[in-house]
């Protein structure tokens, strides 16, 4: 009996096939394009997905009993926001988490609607990469696109969607939409109507491990599987990241480093933060968390090394980050690529160096680069702190976890 886990990331899609014991058989990664239209805004294709998803599960099951699969269960990035029109044709690209177009939406929405109306609805604030402020900036900006909306969605679900022809999320990555009621686990009804948004344009809520469907014919068939494939509701990243490094326990944390930085941190119970800086979310385990997030983080060091030193040998340009020279850099660095969420919400922050005297390397810079990222998952953490809530270790995931340093 096999299992497919599928992770949709910014990146790359990871694919993992593991056997009913849990042990890991095969693994396979597919790049795509990320697609920057203007300065802080951020878009993919969802057919490139699907390609490299299609693709990727061929190439994982070369060699292994493809009618041994028994399901299939996706995470991926959250908040993006994906439409597609009464023929299921994606409208326009994808706009995805790290998107700071919406700046005067977050507004209206904080100010004019009020953050302790949106808070109440949906136990979180507005930021610009939530999916709401998307839905109003489309109203805004693409009014023709927007009038042909038949369904949204969010980008696992869409692969769930090209997979099953079943249009659902999970209440994880339905959180992060800012048009969920956390707490209660259903669409707020004031929100959709705030966003101009019907029921019936929503997907079907479900927990994240319960099955959504099977195979379609067509599908199953073009990717070599039984159709009698089970497929889950799967999760938001970081809530099926939590669960693979068992943070599911009340109290329980995890910090993940890939595109985007987060610490994620496990609830029994639902709990808001009274400043809105941590999202409140549902977990994976059908409970809840508090999470922040960093906007850019191993994309930092990824940013630094393949634009500027113009190296794809990561580990070697770290080499030089020798034990004596922490706690001694003079240059700093911060680390707002894409603007920043957690905690500042201010989509207009730039990266930046400071501190450059005339001495200063190429290592100077890139040990910055990687304490620019660590101080800023320290200032989600330090707003956990504030709350009281006792962290006193944390599991570590995402390609920055085998950074050396
Ligand atoms: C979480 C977030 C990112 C994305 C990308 O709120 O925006 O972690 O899920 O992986």
């Amino acid at each position: 009996m096999y299992y497919i886990g599928i992770d949709l990331g910014t990146s790359a899609v990871k694919l993992l096939l593991v056997d009913g014991s849990g042990t890991i058989c095969n693994t396979v990664t597919r790049e795509y394009p990320l697609i920057f239209p203007h300065p802080g805004w951020s878009e993919q294709d969802p057919k490139e997905w699907w390609n490299a998803v299609t693709d990727g599960v061929r190439a994982l099951l070369n060699g292994f009993a493809a009618d041994e699969v028994k399901a299939i269960g996706c995470g991926g990035q959250m908040h993006g926001l994906v439409v597609l029109d009464a023929h299921d044709e994606v409208i326009r690209p994808a706009i995805l988490w790290n998107d700071g177009r919406t700046e005067d939406e977050v507004r209206w929405l904080n100010e004019t609607v009020g953050r302790d109306v949106l808070s109440e609805e949906t136990a979180n604030i507005a930021f610009a990469g939530f999916t709401a402020p998307k839905l109003l900036w489309m109203q805004h900006n693409e009014p023709e696109n927007y009038a042909r909306i038949r369904r949204i969605m969010l980008p696992k679900d869409y692969i769930n969607y090209r997979l099953t022809g079943v249009h659902s999320t999970d209440c994880s990555d339905a959180s992060g939409m800012l048009l969920f009621d956390v707490k209660h686990r259903c669409w707020s009804e004031k929100m959709l109507d705030l966003c101009g948004v019907n029921a019936g344009q929503m997907p079907k809520v479900f927990e994240s491990y319960e099955v959504t469907g099977t195979l379609l014919p067509n599908v199953a068939k073009q990717l070599g599987l039984p159709e009698s494939v089970l497929v889950t509701a799967g999760a938001g990243d970081n809530a099926a990241a939590a669960v693979g490094t068992g943070t599911v326990f009340d109290g329980a944390c995890n910090i993940s480093l890939g595109t985007s930085g987060t610490i994620f941190i496990s609830s029994d119970t639902f709990g808001v933060d009274p400043f809105n800086a941590l999202h409140a979310f549902a977990h994976a385990n059908g409970r809840y968390h508090l999470m922040g997030c960093i906007l850019s983080a191993a994309s930092c060091n990824k940013w630094f090394c393949d634009e500027i030193l113009r190296s794809k040998d990561y580990a070697n340009e770290q080499a030089g980050i020798t034990d004596d020279r922490l706690g001694n850099n003079r240059v700093f660095f911060l680390p707002y690529l894409m603007g920043e969420r957690s905690p500042i919400n201010d989509t207009n922050a730039r990266g930046t160096f400071t501190g450059l005297t005339m001495d200063s390397t190429r290592q100077d810079m890139l040990q910055a680069v990687l304490e620019g990222v660590a101080f800023a998952v320290r200032d989600c953490f330090e707003v956990a702190k504030s709350l009281k809530i006792p962290i006193e270790s944390s599991k570590l995931c995402g390609g920055g976890a085998k950074s050396p340093r």
